[in-house]
Order: structure tokens, then sequence, then C-alpha cells
């Protein structure tokens, strides 16, 4: 989201001045901000409140992974500081930070970052400390990549955003910073840039990022992940907990071969139901209308429903088709994949696609799986040229409109 806050000279202002200088929140973020809070006060159901609480702040035991082995605990207290840790897309919830505190101390200034920790207020990020004050164990949360802020104090900086993709974040970088891999390990994290990361890369050793979904607008979707590997959000929840943030607790998928079990204890099976439930209870945000043209969006439907073809797969309230079927990649725009990246399609349980959900999608730039289209006019003009739909300049134009209504 682009913001009124000048990132330049707000980021490394005292944050006293800057809150001054910037109260400016993002648009369209309502809803989710409004159930956020209903949580928070209490007045939603006690499974959503819990499922918020785990989805924000729940390790579940990961610092085995993080700490231990990972040692990105002794980075992060030595050499991070909160400038670059902000540049690395970290995000930082300024409903969590001891204000006065903050007005006080320069937090941008050296030990700021660990000092955030303490305040837990950065997003996906758990720290416990020793007596001297340094980091003890870091561990991460699904906050860390599905969820951002809406830069009401300065960019980077302000009230969480549950479920919006956090495409400023780079996963690879911050692993990468990690004492504990090889050579070889760190060049491909450091190659997936802000925003996309490999769910599938510590498995089966192929590299080919995607972009960071959002974990908003699923109510009614009824295939998970891109290529539709499983019929419930909680299906990837475990591979997500388990095979990537180094929970403790199973997840075994016949399908790809993927057995793993951390630890001897089972700290994710009884949070699903819950974890689940929250996800679902988040709407997609709804279109800002002065992102739009309210008459081109109006002939865009006409198009997609009809001469484009599109509802014939993004059809019904979620626009997508995945509750019937999936794609084979040779009916997909995204592939094949650029040279050299294996198809992700053929990494996964299904080998296909799911016909991608799409409320919300002006939120997310880029678009497909591998990002390959950095707008949505790009991605009208990709179906126009790969499916020869035969659409004019100015009718492209009319779908890309409407797809940034839904
Ligand atoms: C390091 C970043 C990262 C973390 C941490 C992470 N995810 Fe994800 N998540 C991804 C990526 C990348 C994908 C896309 C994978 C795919 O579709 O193949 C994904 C996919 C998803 C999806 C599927 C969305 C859809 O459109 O079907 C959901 C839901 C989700 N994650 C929720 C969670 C939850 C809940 C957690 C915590 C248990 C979590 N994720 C932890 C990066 C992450
Ligand atoms: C044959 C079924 C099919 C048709 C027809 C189709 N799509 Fe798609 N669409 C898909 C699939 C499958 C994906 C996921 C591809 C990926 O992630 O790489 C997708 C992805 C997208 C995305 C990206 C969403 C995101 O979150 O990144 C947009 C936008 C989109 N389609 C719009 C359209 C438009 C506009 C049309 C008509 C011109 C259209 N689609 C026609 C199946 C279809």
């Amino acid at each position: 989201m682009k913001s009124a806050c000048t990132t330049t000279t707000t980021r490394l202002l005292p944050l006293a001045l800057a809150i001054t200088l910037c109260s400016c929140a993002t648009r369209g973020s309502s809803e989710a901000v409004a159930l956020a809070k209903e949580v928070e006060e209490g007045s939603a159901s006690a499974t959503l409140e819990e499922g918020q609480h785990i989805f924000r702040y729940d390790t579940f035991g990961n610092e085995t992974l993080w700490t231990d082995t990972l040692r990105l605990h002794e980075v992060v207290n030595d050499k991070m500081q909160p400038v670059e840790a902000l540049a690395l897309g970290l995000k930082v919830d300024m409903d969590k930070l001891d204000k006065s505190k903050f007005i006080k101390n320069n937090p941008l200034s050296a030990g700021g970052t660990r000092e955030l920790l303490r305040q837990d207020a950065v997003v996906g990020l758990k720290a416990t400390f020793d007596e001297n004050g340094d980091i003890a164990t870091l561990g991460v949360t699904c906050a860390l990549c599905h969820s951002t802020v809406d830069n009401a104090m300065v960019p980077g900086i302000g009230h969480r955003l549950d479920g919006w993709p956090n495409r400023d974040l780079d996963a690879g970088a911050i692993i990468a910073m990690s004492p504990a891999l090889t050579d070889e390990q760190k060049a491909v994290y450091k190659s997936w840039g802000k925003g996309r990361y490999d769910a599938r890369y510590n498995q089966d050793k192929q590299n080919g990022p995607v972009v960071i979904p959002p974990a908003y607008g699923l109510q009614g979707v009824e295939r998970i992940t891109v290529t539709g590997d499983g019929d419930q959000i909680a299906y990837w929840n475990r591979y997500a907990g388990v095979t990537q943030m180094g929970g403790h607790g199973t997840f075994t998928e016949p399908r790809t071969g993927v057995s793993v079990t951390n630890g001897t204890d089972d700290r994710i099976s009884s949070k699903l139901p819950a974890l689940q439930a929250y996800q679902l209870s988040l709407p997609a945000p709804p279109a800002p209308s002065e992102k739009f043209n309210e008459s081109a969006a109006q002939r865009g439907k006409v198009l997609f429903e009809g001469q484009a073809g599109c509802s014939n797969c993004h059809s019904g309230a979620t626009f997508t088709d995945a509750g019937s079927r999936l794609h084979a990649p040779s009916e997909v725009v995204s592939e094949p994949e650029a040279a050299g990246v294996p198809s992700y399609a053929s990494r996964s349980a299904t080998k296909q696609y799911r016909t991608s959900p799409l409320r919300g999608v002006w939120q997310h730039p880029p678009y497909f799986h591998n990002g390959s289209a950095a707008t949505l006019e790009a991605v009208v003009s990709t179906y126009n040229t790969r499916k020869s739909l035969g659409l004019t300049a100015s009718e492209v134009n009319d779908v890309a409109e409407y797809l940034k209504s839904l």
C-alpha cells in the first residue's frame, strides 16, 4: 500500500516528531480493523479470540529451529538495528509500543530492535530475554508473512492488518543471515527477494519462490494454496507450522512424500480449529472507490463474463471454480515458468493450479503465483495474448478496472 507518508524523511526522524508529522492510515482496511478490534475487546467469540492470539503470537515451539539451529537470535541481538529491520520488511505494531519510552529514547538507535521485541511489538517475531537483557530465544508466528501494518505512525509502524500479505518482507534475506547455513543455501535464500517465499524448497531442494498470498477472503474457497493441495485451511496451516516454521508436531503427505515430525510434543493439532476459524473470519478488504473508474469497471464486468471468458473459471461469489475442479498447467497463462525455474505445480500434491479467488485482488500486486504480472493491466494483457481473446487496448483496460473493483 502506498501511504501518504514520505518514507525518506520520516523513517529517520525521532519518533516524537514523526508522530506529529504523519498520522496517515492505509485506506480500505476498516472492516478487518473493526473485526480485530472486536476480538481485542472480547465481543467476538472466544474461538476467534483464541485464533487471533495463535495467528499473531504462537510459535508452536519453533524456537528449536530459529534459535537452537539457525541461531538467528544472535544476529538480531547483536547486529540488527531497527532501520535495517524495517528495510527487511519487518513491521512494528504501534499498539504495543510504550510510547513514553519511545519518545525519550530514539527507538531507531542501536539496540532498538531488542527493545521493540521486549515490548512484543515486532509483528511475527517472539523473543524471550536472559538476565543480562540479551535475547535468549527467538521464534516466528504466522503473522510474520500474513500480516502487515497500516503505516499510521511511519512507514512500517502502525496498526496490525491481519491476513494482509507482507509483500515488503524479505524472508529469504532474513533466513540467509543465519550462521548455520551453507553458502549454497544462503545463495538460494538471497535469490527470493521481497514478498516471495518458497514453502517447498527445504523439502524438495528446488528453487522457485511464490508471492506470499493473503490469508483473508478465504470464506467459501474450497481448495487451499495456489495448487489446491488441501480442502481446508488447516491442512496447509499444519504444513506451514511444522515444515516451514519448525513448530512441534507432525505433517505427513503421501502425495509429495513429505513427512516431518519436530519434537516429541504436539503443539499444533489442538490449535488448528481456532486458527482456521480466525482466518475464515477475515474479510477481503473492499476496493477503495477512488482506485478504479466505475463506468470502465461496468464495461469490464460485461467482458469478464462474456467475450473474455474469465468467469468460466473465476465463477461464483469468491470468483473461483476451486470447489469443482483444478486446472492443468497447460491451461494456465503464468506457465511455463521463467527459464531455469521448475514448474511450481509439478512440485505440489495435485500437479495442477487452483483458479485464484479474486476478492480484494486490488490490494496485493504482483499477480500470479510467481508474481509474473506486475499490475492487473498486465494480467489482462497476458490473457489477451496467450488466449487470443482479441480485446482492444481500451477493453483490456476496462477488464483491469473491473478487477480493481472486486
Ligand atoms: C515464511 C512465510 C510464511 C509463514 C511464516 C506462513 N506462511 Fe502461509 N503461506 C506462505 C506462502 C509463500 C504461501 C503460498 C504457498 C502456496 O500456495 O503454495 C502460503 C500459503 C498460505 C495460505 C493459503 C492461502 C490460499 O490462498 O489458499 C494460508 C491460508 C496461509 N498460508 C496461512 C498461514 C498460517 C495460518 C500460518 C501460520 C501457521 C502461515 N501461513 C505461516 C508463507 C508463509
Ligand atoms: C482456465 C481457467 C481460467 C480462465 C478462463 C481465467 N483464469 Fe484467471 N486464473 C486461473 C488460474 C488457474 C489462476 C492461478 C494462476 C497462478 O497463480 O499463476 C488465475 C489467476 C488469475 C489472477 C491472479 C490473481 C492473484 O491473486 O494473483 C487474475 C487477476 C486473474 N486470473 C484474472 C483473470 C481474468 C481477467 C480472466 C479473463 C481474461 C481470467 N483470469 C481467465 C484460471 C483462469
